[in-house]
């Protein structure tokens, strides 16, 4: 008997919960996340960020808690990013290199505090400088060799501090491969070094640079360094780049509007792919959420699936304490 109806129903594996569950493509779990974490000089302080409702920024002391908390739920690394006080910015951003500087001493105290946790710290120079660019500045350029020398420094004292991961978010030209050559030199080749390769210049990074204090100091844009929205092939040259440098594994930055970027990197180059869901795109769903349009946990989970969909091996974002809590049930 031959049927007009379809031969192939690709309704029926979807029928029952059991069967969605067992033909799923995609997860997301504890261990693809990475949670960056914002730190204050304070002492017991906890500050909110306005423009990142439920994000704030911890004093070291406080920071601890939460890390042990973040490695209790399985969380597999967290990131730092100091909000450095007014007073030890300058030009140069010289306290980038002070190894007592907030970071350092952030990144040792959870070194000691929780040892069996992945600590990443980012390279570049805007929590550090008062004019809130990545890199030196000279008659309105910024400089590229100049900065990646103090680029490998500052990488340096947070491998030393503890740092397992480097992550460089400068996008310098030449700095993957210095700062690799500066760290085997001085006996760090265990260090890894996540690149932020694939770095677009975007408008979503607004309530990140409040977070850490350089929303209001910024002088100019940062688009003769980051890549241009446009371009697509430009970013894959990016990634060549840093992983013929060197690199262990690339991150792609923001995450949802350049999801075709984490898929073309993955694809041309097979290396351990990371998506940065920006400050921006967790403003915008939390501003949803706190309107009552959009659902919290339903838009969290399904925006870090897109990103395993889209073939990224894990996933920075703010969301990562909920989405550890939301999966340990
Ligand atoms: C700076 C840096 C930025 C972010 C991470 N490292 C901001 C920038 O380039 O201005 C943005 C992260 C976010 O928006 O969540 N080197």
């Amino acid at each position: 008997m031959t049927s007009s109806y379809p031969s192939s129903r690709l309704r029926r594996v979807r029928s029952s919960e059991w069967s969605r569950n067992l033909v799923r493509e995609n997860r997301v779990t504890v261990n693809d996340l990475i949670w960056p974490l914002f730190i204050n000089d304070g002492h017991s302080d906890i500050e909110a960020i306005p423009s990142m409702p439920g994000v704030f920024r911890y004093s070291v002391d406080k920071v601890i808690e939460q890390v042990k908390l973040a490695k209790s739920l399985g969380i597999s690394c967290v990131a730092l990013f100091p909000n450095t006080p007014a007073d030890r910015r300058s030009d140069d951003g010289k306290e980038a290199l002070n190894s007592d500087n907030l970071m350092n001493r952030a990144i040792k105290a959870i070194k000691d505090a929780v040892p069996d946790i992945g600590i990443a710290a980012d390279v570049a120079l805007d929590p550090y400088t008062s004019h809130g660019q990545d890199g030196l500045v000279k008659d309105g350029l910024i400089l590229n060799d100049e900065t990646i020398e103090i680029l490998v420094q500052q990488a340096l004292v947070q491998a030393k501090s503890g740092a397992d991961i480097i992550a460089p978010s400068d996008m310098m030209d030449g700095r993957v491969d210095a700062i690799r050559y500066g760290l085997d030199l001085d006996g760090f080749e265990n260090t890894q070094i996540m690149s932020y390769a694939v770095k677009y210049a975007s408008a979503f990074y607004g309530p990140f640079r409040d977070a850490v204090g350089s929303s209001g100091t910024l002088k100019g844009d940062k688009k003769t360094y980051q890549l241009d929205p446009a371009n697509a092939q430009e970013g894959l040259r990016e990634a060549e780049q840093d992983i013929s440098e060197g690199a262990d594994s690339i991150i792609i930055k923001p995450g949802m509007p350049y999801l075709d970027m984490i898929t073309r990197v993955k694809e041309t180059f097979q290396m351990p792919t990371y998506a940065y869901q920006v400050s921006g795109e967790y403003s915008m769903v939390m501003a949803a959420v706190e309107n009552g349009w959009l659902d919290k946990d339903a838009v969290m989970m399904e925006s870090l699936l897109s990103f395993k969909r889209a073939g990224a091996d894990g996933i920075w974002t703010y969301f990562a304490l909920d989405v550890a809590k939301h999966l340990n049930g």
